[in-house]
């Protein structure tokens, strides 16, 4: 892998070379392919693709059909059918716990644990107060990974799902997804699993077959791709129950007003009203390759290599004892940690201010996470284009943090 080659792909570091980017949490860089194709569809093509009455309609389908097939190849689905193109991880995540709607009743259990990001909560909230239905927690570790024995021993003939996220977005730790299924398969087979892979997807490679999840949601520019695509995969037979949360045009069949009766197209269709966003969807296949030409492994290593590098260079500069650190021991490809007694947006001002890092700060939408001990905190996070110079340069401004009020001051 050639470092310098794949920065040089990224509009934004050419565009802003003092800048540190390390918020790929929150949405990853985009390499110029993808920019670009978004641009081009607009330039060139164009087209609806709802119909295929002249040559950029059909190529706006073809567009529509290859990158279903790149993604079911990317995540290894059993057929196209079960990739449903939404406009990101949390219209999947909604799509799944609203289709379920009418399956779920009074009562009925349904587990997701405090390390959720809100779109695989507060979904399952509203329905749970609508329908009558039981909130479980999850039960965590020390190290806050999904506790496989525990969560077993929890599941009843009553727990009709099971939500989470393979790697949550604050801590970060990587799930077992397939473990952790298996588990709550055996107790009770008719659990759905459904996962929520936007933070993993660009990091690690995601295979739902192999994991024998139900449903697995992600968003495109958490993996390179461009904002508003994102994917609902959903196993064959559980995707026919799921009912659309949104009607319109392309997914229905027929229509009758009197007597009253339509009836939907077959899937992925079925779950896809209105006009895709086809432009991002372009843009989105070229993420795709992008990663397949580097290798998703390739880049799993490379960020791993960027979190020891950083265990390495703050335990060498006592940090640690500094800074409350909660996931430097883990693989996650993202550094969490907090000041004692100061706002962690002080210390994100100060590292963009007086460093030019850019990192997050705050509740990072997981809003039970000051259950697990760490409400609010300072994040940093890895992309394939982050370099060991740059985690030189944030152990330096971490030296320094005692002066994060100089520049407010
Ligand atoms: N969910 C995104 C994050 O973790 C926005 O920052």
């Amino acid at each position: 892998m050639n470092l310098a080659n794949i920065r040089a792909q990224f509009g934004y570091l050419k565009n802003n070379p003092q800048e540190i980017y390390f918020d790929s949490s929150a949405t990853f860089l985009k390499p110029l392919i993808v920019s670009r194709a978004e641009q081009f569809y607009y330039e060139h093509i164009n087209a609806n693709p709802h119909s295929f009455d002249y040559q950029n309609a059909y190529q706006s389908n073809q567009i529509l059909s290859q990158t279903r097939k790149q993604v079911q190849t990317f995540i290894n689905a059993r057929s196209e059918q079960e990739v449903v193109f939404t406009s990101g991880a949390s219209f999947g995540l909604n799509q799944i716990a609203f289709g379920l709607r009418d399956y779920l009743n009074p009562g009925d259990e349904i587990f997701v644990s405090d390390l959720e990001h809100s779109s695989n909560l507060v979904p399952w909230l509203v329905l749970a107060q609508e329908k009558q239905l039981v909130i479980k927690e999850i039960p965590l570790t020390e190290t806050f990974a999904i506790d496989i024995d525990q969560l077993s021993k929890m599941i009843t003939p009553k727990t009709k799902v099971v939500s989470f996220a393979v790697m949550s977005n604050t801590i970060g730790i990587s799930n077992d997804v397939k473990k952790i299924t298996t588990a709550i398969k055996q107790v009770n087979v008719q659990t759905l699993v459904c996962v929520d892979g936007a933070q993993s997807v660009g990091h690690q490679k995601t295979d739902v077959q192999a994991w024998g999840v139900d449903f697995f949601t992600f968003s495109a520019h958490k993996m390179y791709g461009p904002f508003g695509v994102g994917v609902l995969y959903g196993n064959q037979n559980v995707l026919e129950t799921l009912k659309p949360l949104v009607f319109g045009g392309g997914m229905s069949e027929s229509v009758r007003v009197e007597p009253l009766k339509y009836q939907l197209t077959p899937l992925p269709v079925r779950l896809e009203a209105g006009t895709p966003n086809i432009a991002g969807i372009y843009a989105f296949s070229k993420a795709l390759d992008f990663i397949n030409e580097i290798r998703i492994e390739t880049i799993h290593n490379h960020e791993l290599k960027l979190k020891k590098y950083a265990q390495t260079k703050i335990k060498a500069a006592n940090l640690n004892s500094e800074l409350v650190f909660y996931n430097l021991e883990n693989d996650a490809p993202m550094l969490l940690f907090n000041l004692k007694g100061v706002n962690p947006q002080d210390i994100a001002s100060f590292l963009a201010h007086d460093y030019q890092i850019s990192v997050r700060s705050g509740a990072m939408c997981a809003r039970l996470t000051a259950e697990l001990g760490f409400k609010i905190s300072v994040r940093v996070s890895f992309g394939i284009y982050n370099t060991e110079k740059e985690i030189d340069k944030l152990v330096e401004g971490l030296k320094n943090i005692e002066h994060f009020l100089d520049h407010i001051l």
